[in-house]
């Protein structure tokens, strides 16, 4: 009979110690979970979105349902940097998860005063979300390609000495390309990644389902792309990779793990079941458990390749 173990869920995300591998997403979670589950079973708490001023967000109807999934175009809506500082920091700090905040903008400046902005007491790392449009290059965003990657990247490095996170764009072509640039500008991880640019049209009325036209596509529509570029970047690079995308069960997390994640966000899942980041804490200790599987490294980018790969796809 095999011995009992207390397996070991931590991780280490560079300098930061998460007794879990299990966040959420930014922009699915809030104060209103604490009602649902103890939030302190994260790993690490991870923030809505913010820029630096006040910003309404797009128009509505801002979320459609879609096989497997959902879109979204909320378009960042905002209570700036006060706010942060006076409401939202005092109340996070009330918790024991390491908690990061996720930052955007449209410019580098903007980016580079919000970054110094944030960087408080409290906050343990700092998640750029470089998914969202960039003005200065016609609103690509920053994440498409790994020139302005490196750019925004190291220009946030040189203002914060927080943990650094690069949150990726599943709309690039060259994802390993760009997860190198934030590595080799100073990013201390990848979070990988944002949603999937989407459309949806309402034929009856011939209208977009979404107020802005295009959005973000979420859930397990995603996770395949998800999982392949977690695959991707985990291989390109040695800063830890955070997958994102898709992710709803025990066996979505050991998927992302075993293609090199060091940790997960859910994200959509949340909306369809408040409590599932609880129980994918439990389900994964569990599972470690009756596996005899001690620590998460026995596990993390154990992907074995079979002989016959040949790296051709279609
Ligand atoms: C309603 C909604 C709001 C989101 N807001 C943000 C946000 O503010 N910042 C961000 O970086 N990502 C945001 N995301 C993207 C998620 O963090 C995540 O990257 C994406 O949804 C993929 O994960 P999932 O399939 O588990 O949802 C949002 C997603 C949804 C569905």
């Amino acid at each position: 009979m095999k011995d009992f173990i207390t397996p070991d869920t931590g991780t280490q995300i560079g300098t930061l110690a998460l007794q879990n591998p299990i966040m959420p997403a930014s922009g699915t979670f809030s104060e209103d979970l604490a009602d649902v589950f103890d939030l302190d079973v994260l790993g690490a708490h991870v923030l809505k979105t913010i820029m630096h001023g006040m910003r309404a967000g797009n128009p509505t109807p801002r979320v459609c349902d879609m096989p497997s999934g959902m879109m979204n175009a909320i378009g960042i809506p905002s209570k700036g940097i006060d706010d942060f500082r006076d409401r939202m920091l005092p109340y996070w700090a009330g918790y024991g998860a390491p908690l990061v905040v996720s930052i955007s903008a449209h410019s580098m400046d903007e980016f580079v005063r919000l970054c110094e902005a944030v960087s408080l007491p409290g906050v343990a790392a700092i998640e750029a979300n470089i998914s969202c449009p960039n003005i200065e290059a016609d609103g690509r965003a920053f994440a498409m390609r790994p020139d302005t990657t490196h750019t925004v990247i190291e220009r946030l490095r040189g203002c914060t000495d927080l943990p650094l996170w690069a949150k990726l764009s599943p709309n690039t072509g060259e994802p390993a390309e760009v997860g190198r640039a934030a590595q080799d500008a100073g990013a201390d991880a990848l979070v990988v990644a944002n949603t999937m640019l989407g459309m949806s049209i309402d034929v009856a009325s011939r209208t977009p389902r979404l107020g802005n036209v295009m959005g973000g596509m979420s859930g397990p529509a995603i996770k395949p792309v998800a999982l392949r570029m977690t695959y991707q970047c985990a291989r390109a690079c040695h800063i830890p990779v955070i997958g994102c995308g898709g992710i709803s069960t025990l066996e979505d997390v050991l998927e992302f793990l075993i293609a090199g994640a060091r940790a997960v966000q859910i994200g959509t899942a949340t909306f369809q079941s408040p409590t599932i980041m609880a129980r994918l804490v439990t389900q994964l200790r569990d599972w470690m458990a009756a596996q005899g599987v001690s620590s998460l490294g026995e596990i993390i980018g154990t992907l074995e390749i079979p002989q016959a790969a040949d790296g051709v796809w279609a």
